[in-house]
Parts: C-alpha cells; sequence; structure tokens
C-alpha cells in the first residue's frame, strides 16, 4: 500500500500537479498598485531600494562566477538551480504559472515571504487577512518568531561568506509596517 502512494505522489510530483493545487505568482510590480503610498507603507519602494530587489543581479557579477565555481557549479549561476533557489522567487515554479508581470530579475521579490499571490490580491480578499490566507498569504510575524524562520531558510551556512545572521539588525533594514492611522 505505502509502496503504491509513494509511487503515486512521485508521479504527481513529476507531471507537475503538485503545483496544481497552488497559486500562480504575479511579481512585485503587481503588488505595487496598492502598496506604495505614503498612507500604505510604501512597501514597494522599501523592497526595491533594499538587496532584495537586486538579488537576481548580483548572480550576473564575476564574483558570482568565482563562487558558482568553487562549488563545482556547472554554467551560468544565473542559470543555476544551485543559486536561483535563494535569490529569485518562485525558482522551481513551472512558467505557466508566472503572470505577465512577473519578472524574474526581480530578485527575491513580495511572494517569495508572502506566497504566490495572484488569488489573494484582489482588495476585497486582502482587506480580509482569514480570506487572504485562504487564497494563499502566508501570514508572517515577527513577534511569534515565524519571520526569523523564515528568514533563516536562505540566510543561512549554504550562503557564500556567511557570517552568522541578526534577525533584529536584518529586519530592520528591511522593515516596511502600514503606518498607524
Ligand atoms: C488591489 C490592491 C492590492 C493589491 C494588488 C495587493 N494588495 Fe496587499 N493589501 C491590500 C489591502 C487593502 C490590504 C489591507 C490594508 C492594509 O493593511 O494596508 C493589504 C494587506 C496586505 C498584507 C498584510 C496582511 C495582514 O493581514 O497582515 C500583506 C502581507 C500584503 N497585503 C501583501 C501583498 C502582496 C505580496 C501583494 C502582491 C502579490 C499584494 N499585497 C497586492 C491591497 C492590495
Ligand atoms: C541557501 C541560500 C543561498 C544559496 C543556495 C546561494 N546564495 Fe548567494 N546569497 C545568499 C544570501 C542570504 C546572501 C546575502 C548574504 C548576507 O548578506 O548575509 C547571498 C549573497 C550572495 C552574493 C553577494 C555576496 C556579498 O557578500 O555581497 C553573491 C555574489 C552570491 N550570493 C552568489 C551566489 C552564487 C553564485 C550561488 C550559487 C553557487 C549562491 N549565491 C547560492 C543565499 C544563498
Ligand atoms: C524578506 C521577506 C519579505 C519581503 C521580500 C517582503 N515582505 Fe512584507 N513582510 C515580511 C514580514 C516578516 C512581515 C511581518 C512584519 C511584522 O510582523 O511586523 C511583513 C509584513 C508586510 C505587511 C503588513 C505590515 C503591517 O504593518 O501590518 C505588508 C502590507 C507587506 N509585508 C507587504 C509587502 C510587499 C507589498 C512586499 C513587496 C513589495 C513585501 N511585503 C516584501 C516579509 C517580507
Ligand atoms: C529566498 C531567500 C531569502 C529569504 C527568505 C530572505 N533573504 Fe535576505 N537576502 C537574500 C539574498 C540572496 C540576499 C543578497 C542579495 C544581494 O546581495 O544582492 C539577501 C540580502 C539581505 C539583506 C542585505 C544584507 C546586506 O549585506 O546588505 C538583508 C538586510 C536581508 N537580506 C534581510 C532578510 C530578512 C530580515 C529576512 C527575513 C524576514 C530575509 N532577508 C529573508 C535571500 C533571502
Amino acid at each position: 500500500m505505502r509502496t503504491i502512494a509513494l509511487m503515486a505522489l512521485a508521479v504527481a510530483l513529476s507531471s507537475g500537479a503538485a503545483f496544481a493545487a497552488g497559486h500562480d505568482y504575479v511579481g512585485a510590480e503587481v503588488c505595487k498598485m496598492c502598496h506604495q503610498t505614503p498612507k500604505s507603507g510604501e512597501q514597494f519602494q522599501k523592497w526595491h531600494a533594499s538587496k532584495h530587489a537586486e538579488a537576481f543581479k548580483v548572480l550576473l557579477t564575476p564574483e558570482a562566477a568565482k563562487i558558482a565555481a568553487s562549488r563545482g557549479v556547472k554554467g551560468k549561476p544565473s542559470e543555476a538551480k544551485e543559486c536561483l533557489e535563494c535569490h529569485v522567487t518562485g525558482y522551481d515554479a513551472p512558467a505557466s504559472m508566472l503572470g505577465p508581470k512577473f519578472n524574474k530579475e526581480d530578485g527575491v521579490q513580495c511572494e517569495t515571504c508572502h506566497g504566490a499571490g495572484k488569488d489573494y490580491m484582489k482588495n476585497s480578499i486582502m482587506k480580509n487577512p482569514k480570506e487572504a490566507m485562504a487564497n494563499g498569504l502566508t501570514l508572517l510575524s515577527v513577534k511569534d518568531g515565524s519571520a526569523e524562520k523564515l528568514c533563516v531558510t536562505c540566510h543561512n551556512k549554504r550562503s557564500p561568506n556567511f557570517k552568522g545572521f541578526d534577525f533584529n539588525k536584518m529586519w530592520s533594514q528591511i522593515a516596511h509596517p502600514v503606518p498607524k492611522q
């Protein structure tokens, strides 16, 4: 029984069916529509000014080529799964799940942290956290530690030149709260 279940799972994964229950990515340019005003907290501008927005471009540098060579990664770092997994959003999603405005060159985008947004980005859904979560939003919190847990999936010893991760210091560089009304 167990073997059959595992085989079915393997088939499902290899045919891409694992994404069937998932949600499509839209890209930071789409989140920007509603998250760029001072009233909303200018999340787009804060992200755009952060290194996360440069995470793909950094893979095109000579330094990246050196790191890749030293790890035995074949081919260009900007095309290697071993690098893209932490340097772009949705690196393993099939092209059919990336919306027309999605651009992998935008690096580590909103949807890396908040979940693929096509189904939760409607105003009526976004205003209701429970409904947004039911439609793919990952609700994160600094207080309960879920934010830090997410950071260290990339900020860890597998990243080049890793020198430890001080959450409070790093979060203060990318915080993007909605201002109190
Ligand atoms: C059509 C407008 C609209 C779009 C597009 C949109 N949002 Fe929102 N978003 C809102 C509104 C309205 C709220 C709730 C009010 C607020 O807290 O600012 C919100 C709240 C949020 C929250 C806080 C949720 C909570 O309850 O703590 C997150 C996170 C978020 N949006 C992320 C995104 C991301 C990521 C995208 C792109 C995939 C996106 N939004 C696209 C309008 C939008
Ligand atoms: C486990 C996630 C992860 C993987 C895999 C990964 N990186 Fe990174 N990379 C990071 C993080 C996180 C940083 C930011 C480092 C910091 O500020 O602590 C980074 C930074 C960099 C930088 C900038 C270095 C600097 O000091 O400014 C380059 C270049 C880079 N990575 C190249 C690569 C290449 C090439 C690969 C593939 C061989 C790769 N990375 C694989 C997570 C990763
Ligand atoms: C590196 C991960 C990361 C990225 C990238 C990111 N966020 Fe967030 N975001 C978080 C975390 C963590 C929180 C929870 C903060 C807290 O608990 O105070 C958050 C909170 C928010 C909130 C709610 C803020 C509040 O005060 O209620 C909004 C809205 C939001 N993000 C929108 C965006 C948008 C839009 C983008 C892209 C332009 C984006 N985020 C990019 C991690 C991220
Ligand atoms: C999907 C992987 C990923 C996740 C998740 C992630 N980061 Fe990053 N982060 C990176 C990469 C890659 C870079 C380096 C980009 C570059 O150098 O251009 C980076 C760079 C940074 C930098 C700039 C560091 C510097 O040297 O200037 C800060 C600050 C940062 N991240 C904070 C966070 C925080 C806080 C979280 C969690 C809320 C987080 N990151 C989650 C991949 C990630």
